[in-house]
């Protein structure tokens, strides 16, 4: 099939991927790898830049990520799975296109200003943190991508990649194609104390979580507190167990709310409705993730034929980056 066109996005390596990513990156990633010629990067050098203090769980995390990228769906048949550390040739495009980056472009970055405010227990006035976008904009860049799919926090960097492609093929000559931001369809999912969904609240849920971990979960989950008794009409709109019902058991959802607002369901019995329909759902993936544990050998292939794949096309771009710049 003709491909539309070159995708690139990446991840840092943070530990096990909770159900928000699922339901919002990753799901969208496993289509677009039938569509476009996708590469996807576990960013180690990004995860660096505010973690170099305790780099120690870096290593394991990114082979946790590789785990639930391909239990989610990802094929390494179809996209390209590579780890950024692996494929130099990024920070040599990072240090190229720091010579016509100003810096009021990185310091005006809304994300930066925001993660010095909330990470103030991190030393982060260094320069390789702010130059953390520019880094993305190197990963994205080097493989002349047309589009980048992302959450709506990173619509900012994909912008000032934008800004460094322009900047660039108008100083030297034509090399970039200014890649789109491919918006992430967000799917509103609550923590199960229904705030939201936070590794700092600890109310989350894994992807690959087991049959048996997601029922904890769910029997943990807030229903509509004002209720008491089995009889006691409900308000689904504020129970953190219908927001989940919309989202996996989307053609029960509206029975649910008319006997929920009735009061002729118990919430033991709605939750073991929740629980069943999303351990149907996850079941495939924590599977996959059993079996791909046991097999540290070929993760580790994966990401040896991904950094040949993926520096075949970044050497490429980096003699056309050096040639225009005269080096
Ligand atoms: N900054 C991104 C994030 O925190 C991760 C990232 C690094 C990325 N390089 C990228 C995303 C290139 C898309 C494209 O989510
Ligand atoms: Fe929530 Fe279901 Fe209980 Fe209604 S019956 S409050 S939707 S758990």
């Amino acid at each position: 099939m003709e491909k539309k066109g070159v995708i690139l996005s990446g991840m840092r390596p943070t530990g096990r991927l909770q159900l928000g990513n699922l339901m919002g990156a990753l799901d969208n990633w496993v289509k677009l790898q039938e569509e476009y010629q996708c590469f996807f990067s576990v960013v180690d050098w990004h995860a660096l830049t505010t973690d170099y203090e305790d780099p120690e769980r870096i290593r394991s995390n990114v082979q946790e990520m590789v785990i639930d990228w391909l239990s989610a769906g990802l094929d390494p048949e179809k996209c390209v799975i590579f780890k950024q550390s692996q494929v130099k040739e990024h920070a040599e495009l990072h240090l190229l296109l720091s010579m016509l980056t100003p810096l009021s472009w990185l310091e005006r970055c809304p994300t930066y200003k925001d993660q010095l405010i909330q990470l103030k227990e991190k030393n982060l006035a260094t320069y390789g943190f702010l130059g953390y976008p520019l880094l993305q904009a190197a990963d994205i860049l080097i493989y002349k991508s047309n589009a980048v799919p992302v959450g709506e926090d990173q619509a900012p960097h994909i912008e000032l990649t934008r800004e460094i492609a322009r900047r660039f093929n108008f100083l030297y000559r034509e090399v970039f194609p200014e890649p789109k931001t491919l918006l992430n369809e967000v799917k509103l999912l609550p923590g199960i104390d229904g705030r939201k969904m936070s590794k700092s609240y600890g109310n989350t849920i894994f992807m690959s979580s087991s049959p048996e971990e997601i029922k904890e979960k769910v029997k943990l989950m807030i229903t509509d507190p004002q209720r008491i008794r089995k009889s006691d009409p409900g308000d689904p709109d504020v129970c953190t167990v219908y927001a989940f019902h919309k989202i996996f058991n989307p053609e029960e959802t509206k029975g649910i709310e008319e006997v929920c607002r009735k009061g002729e369901i118990g919430c033991v019995q709605c939750k073991k409705a929740l629980a069943e329909k999303k351990i149907e759902h996850l079941r495939p993936i924590y599977e996959k993730r059993q079996e791909l544990l046991k097999r540290p050998e070929y993760i580790r292939e994966i990401l040896d034929e991904g950094r040949a794949k993926a520096r075949e096309k970044a050497v490429q771009t980096m003699e056309e980056v050096r040639e225009a710049m005269m080096l």
